[in-house]
């Protein structure tokens, strides 16, 4: 849930974490901290409470070092104030943590015997004060005795006070990818904070130690046998985790998406010819994602949270409908404690942007455990959740910045979309002829989301009206309620106005009695087979006075009167027009948080990646 980042090596370390720093604040944004060895090999602490442009008003302008640790903080174990901000120090050893220390209280009391003290609420000095305690010149054995004492989740870059220009990093559970190039050595807790000054990265495995000095990284398993770096190269290149001329991330990452879908499906078509005809199929070979993985299923359970699991609530839609087996949506933070029944006929799917939410993490080693087939769908390559799967779909959707998801999501329901069709061929459900009318339609939305997004300026001039809203509504039925809870979520989340998505049809159990004229409903009506319920769901939202948006197709015939704004999405079949209708979403969710003058991208008490349970 933090940002973590080490350097030494040939430049100003302080520079280097700072901006570092500022690439990863979308992990943490409450505190923000260096610690660097300075001119007389002492380390030099400055932390603040506040973003990375508070720490870096802080920084005096001759603080010299190459070699030092960042941080940026989203608080889990102690409130938001300078004492917890990271790094922190006990004796020699000065550290940064992301993850949660579990027995940090049973190992606070027993270290509190021996004398020392803590001064912060955190776990993370625990952690700093037991590496202390075991540390007698050998970094190596006080690290592995220490992991064998902690339990949670952890990446540590770890400066011991008489090892000048050295950091030690180890993890476990929470990520750390690193690089070796000209400038030195670098570690980071996502390779944005690397990518200015390389392509090239390797993920560090779990327990193994890294010990970094401006002349290069040896790993090791935590009994010292060496461990070789497995590199691997991004594809994209700085400007793409960079605002690219945009105000906000959001409104970048809103704008990629006719790209990043492109990324997504067009990789994985193939010509198959059937007699003499060729057909346009979704194939994943490339992805070494066989048939047989979607074969003999009796049931797929997808997992994951929040704007994933509500991408895998269209996949559910998808699934059933073209394979006519049961699906079941979790909440990966609930799926472990529902005793959950599977075999080695379950699929499970998760889904992960970031690929390492650590309720989805957990979901996954559940079900690999119990002995079910596992399929991901992850955006962050070489994340753990890649890493574990039995097999991996990547996104492809590039360097996603926004704490608020957007072309993670859509493209998350590309790939549903792909892998539904796949399997439903690999199961003769589909036949290739309409398994590539369905590929054709697909790949129509991608104008359609070039054309939706021409709507920037009417999103916007709805937004006035919902600025000074303080609850809201979004209806809709079959794939419009999945995506109402998308559209829900993006809207609070950033624009801090209460909403809720409602079934339209449940609407009038219970809810209705909170529906004034003071409450907006966004009602999407994109659904031909359910488009006259839809219509009655509104008139009864209508009738108690509520401002409504319609969000609808344009051959859709519903009386003005009905509503008071209304967006027609681009021509295509009723499966498809959630992707248009998503960006509706974005750009209204969005354009409401800016008029109100809000973070858009860095949320109150949000985290782009949580990796804590
Ligand atoms: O990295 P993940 O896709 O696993 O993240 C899951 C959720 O934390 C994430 O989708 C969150 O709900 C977004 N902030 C919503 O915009």
């Amino acid at each position: 849930m933090c940002g973590i980042i080490g350097f030494t090596g040939v430049k100003n370390a302080a520079k280097v974490l700072l901006e570092g720093l500022s690439e990863l604040e979308y992990r943490g944004y409450d505190s923000a901290g260096i610690a660097c060895f300075t001119g007389d090999n002492t380390i030099t602490t400055i932390k603040t409470v506040g973003k990375v442009a508070s720490l870096n008003a802080c920084i005096p302008p001759e603080l010299e070092s190459s070699c030092g640790i960042g941080h940026t903080r989203w608080a889990t174990h102690g409130g938001v104030s300078k004492q917890n901000a990271h790094p922190h120090t006990c004796g020699k050893v000065t550290l940064i943590h992301n993850g949660i220390i579990e027995n940090y209280l049973a190992l606070r009391d027993e270290l509190s015997q021996s004398g020392r003290q803590p001064v912060s609420q955190t776990d993370s000095e625990i952690a700093a004060m037991l590496i202390d305690s075991l540390y007698q010149g050998d970094a190596l054995t006080a690290i592995r005795e220490a992991a064998a004492r902690l339990t949670g989740a952890y990446a540590f870059c770890i400066l011991f006070s008489d090892q000048p220009g050295t950091i030690y990093c180890i993890r476990k559970g929470s990520p750390l990818v690193a690089c070796h190039c000209e400038s030195g050595s670098i570690i980071a807790s996502d390779m944005v904070a690397l990518l200015r000054y390389s392509k090239d990265y390797f993920v560090l495995e779990e327990n193994h130690v890294a010990r970094m000095t401006a002349d290069g990284i040896s790993l090791c398993d935590l009994y010292g046998n060496p461990a070789v770096p497995d590199y691997q190269t991004v594809t994209w290149d700085t400007s793409s985790a960079q605002k690219n001329g945009f105000k906000h991330y959001m409104e970048k990452e809103i704008h990629e998406q006719p790209e990043a879908l492109s990324r997504t499906i067009m990789p994985r078509l193939i010509k198959y010819q059937e007699n003499d005809t060729y057909y346009t199929l979704p194939d994943f070979a490339a992805d070494n994602i066989p048939d047989t993985l979607f074969r003999g299923l009796s049931r797929i359970i997808i997992t994951a949270c929040g704007t994933a699991m509500h991408a895998g609530m269209m996949g559910k839609i998808l699934f059933e409908r073209l394979l006519r087996i049961p699906v079941t949506v979790d909440i990966a933070s609930e799926f472990r404690y529902q005793n959950p029944i599977l075999d080695q006929n379950t699929l499970v799917i998760t889904v992960s942007q970031s690929g390492e939410t650590a309720d989805t993490l957990a979901a996954l080693r559940l079900a690999k455990t119990a002995g079910a087939r596992t399929l991901s769908i992850v955006n962050v390559k070489g994340s753990s959740i890649a890493r574990e799967s039995g097999y991996v779909f990547y996104t492809h959707a590039g360097p996603e910045i926004a704490v608020a998801s957007t072309k993670a999501y859509t493209s998350q329901l590309a790939a549903f979309y792909l892998i539904a069709f796949r399997a439903a061929f690999a199961n003769k459900k589909f036949s290739a002829q309409e398994c590539s009318l369905n590929m054709e339609r697909l790949l129509s939305v991608i104008p359609a989301l070039h054309k939706i997004l021409e709507a920037k300026e009417y999103t916007q001039e709805i937004s006035r009206h919902l600025t000074k809203a303080t609850d809201l509504f979004f209806i809709g039925r079959s794939m419009d309620y999945a995506l109402s809870c998308e559209g829900s979520i993006k809207l609070k989340e950033i624009s801090y106005i209460h909403s809720e998505a409602y079934a339209a049809g449940e609407l009038k159990h219970g809810t209705l009695s909170l529906v004034t004229a003071d409450v907006p409903v966004i009602a999407l009506a994109t659904q031909h087979d359910v488009l006259s319920k839809m219509i009655s769901n509104i008139k009864e939202v209508r009738a108690r006075g509520a401002f409504v948006i319609l969000v609808t197709v344009k051959d859709a015939v519903i009386e003005e009167s009905l509503y008071d704004y209304r967006i027609d999405l681009p021509d295509s079949d009723d499966w498809f027009a959630v992707f248009p209708a998503a960006v509706v979403l974005q750009l209204i969710a969005y354009h409401t948080s800016y008029l109100r003058g809000l973070d858009v991208d860095q949320p109150r008490n949000l985290a782009k990646s949580v990796t804590v349970e």
